[in-house]
């Protein structure tokens, strides 16, 4: 948050909200940023004879500068999450070229050389930094982790998002190959041993995220502060991140940058069929669920009829094993949901940022707005102070 103007500013009284209410700060249509961040009349000439208002028209064309953008080198310290059948070429490269980091996401690829040729496909359509997430968790193909590994590691990829169980030989490969590694966990203790395993950046899930939110319950307001004072390396803030208003109040909690999941998969790049968007979209604040919390692998979906008929065998008298409810959980049918559009039929990830999103921008409008955003919402706040 270095140079950030507004801390020099003195205003001679507080501007007048442009905006109250949720219903109004979701959409899109925000006042100039000139307008909520001039002086009233009467203290104009303080500000002008600052140059306040020469930096203000400038706002939304600012680059940012967080210990994230001159690590990764984006413009913006936000990054794409992993999402498994998600993360493709397509969505990656146009998340990088607005500004942020794409993922490709390896496993989402069949083999290796599937996730080379997605790698290049990216290549052809950014020259923007853009990583790979590798996920750890079950497998039941042939495929090792040292192969994706060695795929990543072949194809030039400077920057890796890993997650998952047990990741110390995948992230000792990674820091070996000189790449850096964004390591994604759900607890400040997991945090603490992922930077003594020498990984350059935490992500923190807090309660909010989509996919494996852990079973600790901490929600962001508490999960990011306590990350940022656990570590030294840089933190970036993850779940519920929905627009501009959640990435300042990510910043102002401590965070060096944002991933975002949900609300990337809410865009016009991403390749899910648009039933499902639909449907994501219709959500309110209630409209995912938990499931595996009682195989203690707890996850957060959207809430249909495949996420209910999972839950409620979960719940029956003497619960269910993993194996019960393998073939509702199947990978497959996840990917199917997402091209066929049969929102009912399969698991559907999703966070409680779905209660914000009203849209399906392109990523370029998304992350320009989203950093207009947070920079007023930022600017608004402090003018909220009457010094
Ligand atoms: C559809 C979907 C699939 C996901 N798959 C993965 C995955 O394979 N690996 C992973 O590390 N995280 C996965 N995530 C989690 C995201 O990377 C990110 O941590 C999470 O979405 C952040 O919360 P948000 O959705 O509120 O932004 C997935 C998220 C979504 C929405």
């Amino acid at each position: 948050m270095g140079g950030v103007p507004w801390r020099r500013l003195r205003f001679a009284a507080p501007p007048t909200p442009q905006r109250s209410g949720v219903g109004d700060f979701r959409k899109s249509s925000y006042a100039p940023l000139d307008a909520i961040c001039a002086t009233p009349a009467g203290g104009a000439g303080v500000a002008r004879s600052a140059g306040i208002f020469r930096r203000v028209s400038n706002l939304a064309r600012a680059n940012m500068k967080t210990r994230i953008t001159e690590l990764l080198g984006t413009r913006y310290p936000i990054v794409e999450g992993g999402m498994q059948w998600i993360g493709r070429a397509k969505l990656a490269a146009a998340v990088s070229n607005a500004g942020a980091l794409g993922m490709i996401t390896a496993r989402t690829q069949r083999t290796p050389d599937d996730l080379r040729r997605e790698i290049d496909r990216t290549r052809e359509l950014t020259d923007k930094p853009f990583g790979v997430n590798l996920t750890l968790s079950l497998t039941n193909t042939d495929v090792t982790y040292d192969d994706w590994v060695d795929a990543i590691v072949a194809s030039g990829v400077q920057i890796v998002e890993t997650a998952g169980n047990n990741p110390k030989p995948v992230i000792t490969a990674f820091k070996e190959a000189g790449l850096k590694v964004i390591h994604k966990c759900t607890a400040v203790r997991h945090a603490l041993s992922a930077e003594r395993m020498g990984v350059d950046v935490i992500s923190i899930d807090s309660f909010e995220a989509a996919g494996h939110m852990g079973e600790g319950d901490v929600g962001s307001m508490v999960m990011i502060p306590a990350t940022v004072q656990a570590v030294k390396i840089p933190v970036i803030a993850s779940g519920g991140i929905w627009g501009g208003r959640a990435i300042a109040a990510a910043l102002a909690l401590g965070a060096d940058g944002v991933n975002i999941g949900t609300r990337f998969a809410l865009t016009q790049e991403c390749e899910s069929h648009d039933n499902v968007k639909q449907a994501l979209l219709k959500g309110n604040e209630h409209s995912t669920i938990l499931l595996k919390r009682t195989l203690k692998r707890s996850a957060r979906y959207f809430r249909n009829e495949a996420a209910e008929q999972v839950l409620a065998m979960e719940l029956r008298p003497g619960g269910a094993t993993y194996d019960d409810l393998a073939p509702l959980l199947a990978g497959e049918r996840g990917r199917k949901v997402l091209e066929t559009g049969d929102v009912p039929s399969g698991l559907i990830g999703a966070s409680q940022a779905i209660a914000m999103i009203d849209d399906i921008p392109a990523c370029q409008e998304l992350v320009s707005r989203m950093m207009a955003e947070c920079r007023t919402a930022l600017c608004e706040t402090l003018a909220r102070f009457d010094d």
